[in-house]
């Protein structure tokens, strides 16, 4: 696989690759507060936000993009066993690698930090102190660590002291209230260089409004940066996020979306084309990425929102249902290739290697500014 952004057509996104100096004078300095400004940042999405994902996102301009979860304790097990390590392998040349590690152990975590660090020489760690889901939470990890500020925050101390690179945390506000402000403090005085915050508790999941009241509140009790997730999915909601200087961190809608990055940014929406093009240059790199006789079942939830985004695009009506039902089904990209001629009315993917053109198409398509439908949909996280 050519895992670095080589071959891929130039996005007027691609100045986010190197930084323009701006620094918030009322934050402390961070390698996180130089980037935030740059645009909305992919957060991390156990089974989504893999390489071939993250590759896409930093083309279309994300300010940096956070890997799937991994275990500290498993790696620390499993003595580093490849399946462990792959969840948090940077794509070669990936700029701006974040690895997020969930942990309930201070010295597994450190320990993880620094084998991650010499191998894969991240941009920064992020600890997770948000994920309600049960066998993370079993273990007591992901929010469970909300109950226990002290124990997060040694936890980010012991991962600070094992690394040359910051470290972030993403939490949830609580449990089953909100304890962002005090966790956030806790975790300050341990070294954490930003924070991001889901504004919801783990007990609500993904019911409700994300809380940006709240979200702003944390911001204005510490001083380091401080990016807001949740139900993030357009132009202006981005825009209203940045307007009470706090970063952004998208997650749903970007998922058969990867383009939202430059939405975002005010870039217009792709034409249906140039949507098929990302979708095929998705999948090839995910068939390069894992391999195997069946490459694209694990793509299979992503292509089926794609679609959706495709239904949304400009052009001929489409039957999204007959397209969805087709890619669910792809394991190969043969299938997909089928799928998207008889579904997609598209011919674009039939020679991926010629496609540059069609990337420039891009800033001519007019923009719609419609929000995805998976942004409701409910994750495990
Ligand atoms: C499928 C899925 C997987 C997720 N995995 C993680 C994870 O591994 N670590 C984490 O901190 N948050 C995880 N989250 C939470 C998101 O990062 C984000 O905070 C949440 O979805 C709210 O943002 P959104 O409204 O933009 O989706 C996950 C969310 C989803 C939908």
């Amino acid at each position: 696989m050519n895992r670095g952004d080589q071959g891929l057509p130039d996005s007027a996104s691609t100045d986010a690759q190197s930084p323009a100096p701006y620094r918030d004078p009322g934050r402390a300095p961070s390698w996180f507060g130089d980037r935030i400004a740059l645009g909305a940042v992919l957060a991390p999405m156990a089974g989504y936000s893999d390489a071939p994902f993250r590759r896409l996102a930093h083309h279309f301009g994300a300010a940096w993009a956070v890997s799937e979860m991994v275990s500290a304790k498993a790696l620390s097990l499993g003595g580093h066993d490849e399946p462990n390590l792959r969840i948090s392998a940077p794509y070669l040349d990936e700029p701006h690698a974040v690895i997020q590690l969930f942990a309930a152990e201070p010295d597994l975590a450190a320990e993880a930090v620094a084998a991650l660090e010499q191998r894969y020489h991240p941009a920064a760690f992020d600890l997770n102190l948000g994920c309600p889901v049960r066998k993370v939470v079993n273990r007591g990890c992901g929010s469970e660590l909300l109950r226990d500020p002290r124990r997060a925050a040694a936890i980010v101390a012991a991962m600070v002291a094992a690394t040359r690179v910051p470290v972030s945390a993403k939490l949830r506000l609580g449990v089953d209230r909100d304890v962002a402000v005090e966790v956030a403090q806790a975790l300050e005085q341990a070294g954490v260089a930003a924070l991001a915050v889901h504004g919801r508790t783990a007990r609500q999941r993904y019911g409700g409004e994300a809380d940006w009241d709240a979200i702003a509140r944390v911001a204005d009790a510490v001083r380091v940066p401080v990016l807001g997730s949740g139900d993030v999915a357009d132009a202006a909601g981005y825009a209203d996020a940045r307007s009470r200087g706090l970063g952004v961190m998208v997650a749903r809608a970007a998922i058969g979306r990867p383009w939202l990055f430059a939405l975002l940014r005010g870039e217009p929406l792709p034409c249906r084309a140039g949507m098929v093009t990302v979708l095929w240059r998705h999948a090839r790199d995910h068939v390069a990425w894992y391999g195997g006789p069946r490459p694209l079942r694990r793509l299979r939830g992503q292509l089926e929102a794609y679609a959706r985004a495709l239904a949304e695009a400009p052009g001929p009506a489409l039957d999204v249902d007959a397209l969805r039902a087709a890619l669910v089904r792809v394991d190969t990209l043969a299938d997909l290739a089928l799928a998207l001629r008889l579904h997609a009315g598209s011919a674009a993917h039939a020679d991926p290697e010629r496609l540059g053109d069609t990337w420039q198409r891009f800033a001519r398509a007019p923009r719609i500014a419609r929000r995805s439908r998976l942004a409701a949909a409910p994750g495990p996280n």
